[in-house]
């Protein structure tokens, strides 16, 4: 496969560098520009991220003298050079919406870690084991914007990103009725590192702005279905959520209570889990976990430093599955917020629009 040439918009920030690292090595994409705000236009990547590189690898050798163009003023100029960008900005929403729009419509598929375009109803929102029949919508969004190539797609929020899939595979059979999600959130969901936010040492923050009602509203996106130019959610289940910050550095863990229409069995949820897979495995996309759902029968497990890298931070980890007093279960999940939470998330779905040809 001839490789993609591709951009990213917001480079310098916390997900622009997790987009940096796993590009570096990947297969099928090379970045060849890197784009933020004029604050770090002009500068080499290096000279522009300066002290606020929070990754524990090095930047990559192949970025860091590139220099960063302005993603507001040079549109054009990225566009003439990319097949695609990933975008993680920390704008506006109104400002980002209508960034990512320029973007789609100067014949730029935009690929985005942004929360702005996740509920336009010809935006597909994807995670791609669970609804990659979502992309087929595009055709739809790119009538409305008047493009040939251009069009946007974006991955959820990355607070959801462990209890979804792990409700995915008891929905058809099952009926899951409601869902209860307390979420422990790693500082880097919020940009930061443990030099940057002391406040949260020895602490723990019980607000994350608009994170509840995005945890509660995008699964029924992701869960709704097309119907003529338009995504429509489904209905149910009914969810609520509370979102909590923590010390963690990174990997957002999830305690999930669950009900459902038709109850399984403690042994048929496990088999559920055990042999979900979607069309990324089938596929052997390059990022895609081999095993998506991983279930740990240790009391202690999983947790944020052991399991948040399983296969590279793409896979979700569930431990502690039992039967609840007041719901039918009870489990703790636990996911990669800036892998499959964020940059991993969004790698995989432009592996998936690749491999169906959304980008030639
Ligand atoms: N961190 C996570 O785990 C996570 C997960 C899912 C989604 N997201 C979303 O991803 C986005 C970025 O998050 P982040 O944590 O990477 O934020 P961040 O570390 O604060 O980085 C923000 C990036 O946006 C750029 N930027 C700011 N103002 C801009 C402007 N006017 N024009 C162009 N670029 C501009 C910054 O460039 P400068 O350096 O030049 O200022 C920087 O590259 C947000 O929408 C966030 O909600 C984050």
């Amino acid at each position: 496969m001839k490789k993609f040439k591709v951009g990213i918009i917001g480079a310098t920030g916390m997900v622009g560098q997790r987009f940096s690292l796993i590009l570096s090595k990947h297969p099928w994409f090379e970045v060849v520009c890197l784009a933020a705000s004029s604050r770090s236009a002009g500068k080499t990547l290096k000279e522009a991220v300066g002290s606020r590189w929070a990754m524990t690898e090095p930047m990559p050798s192949a970025l860091e003298n590139m220099v960063v163009l302005d993603a507001e003023q040079d549109i054009e100029k990225i566009a003439s050079q990319v097949d695609f960008v990933f975008c993680a900005v920390n704008m506006k929403k109104d400002e980002i919406k209508a960034l990512e729009e320029k973007y789609a419509r100067a014949e730029c598929p935009v690929i985005s870690n942004n929360s702005a375009h996740r509920h336009t109803d010809d935006v597909p929102m994807v995670i791609p084991e669970i609804n990659a029949d979502h992309i087929e919508i595009i055709a739809a969004q790119r009538k409305r914007l008047g493009t040939k190539r251009g069009f946007i797609a974006v991955k959820s929020n990355c607070s959801l990103q462990s209890y979804v899939p792990a409700l995915a595979p008891l929905m058809d059979k099952y009926k899951v009725t409601k869902a209860l999600a307390c979420t422990y959130q790693a500082i880097s969901g919020a940009g930061k590192t443990f030099e940057t936010f002391p406040q949260i040492l020895d602490n723990v923050i019980p607000y994350i702005g608009g994170e509840e009602e995005k945890s509660e509203k995008e699964p029924l996106k992701i869960w709704g279905h097309i119907e003529g130019d338009k995504i429509v959610d489904a209905v149910s289940p009914s969810i609520t959520t509370q979102c909590l910050r923590v010390p963690v550095s990174d990997g957002h863990t999830a305690a999930v209570f669950v009900s459902f229409e038709n109850k399984p069995s403690k042994e048929e949820i496990l088999d559920a889990w055990k042999n979900y897979s979607g069309v990324p495995q089938e596929l052997e996309l390059p990022s895609a976990p081999k095993q998506f759902l991983n279930y740990f029968t240790e009391d202690d497990r999983p947790q944020a430093k052991l399991d948040r890298d399983l296969e590279g931070g793409m896979a979700v980890s569930i431990g502690r599955l039992r039967e609840d007093t007041q719901y039918d279960y009870k489990f703790v999940c636990l996911s990669h917020n800036t892998l499959r939470g964020a940059a991993g998330g969004a790698v995989l779905l432009a592996e998936l629009l690749a491999a169906k040809g959304y980008f030639d």
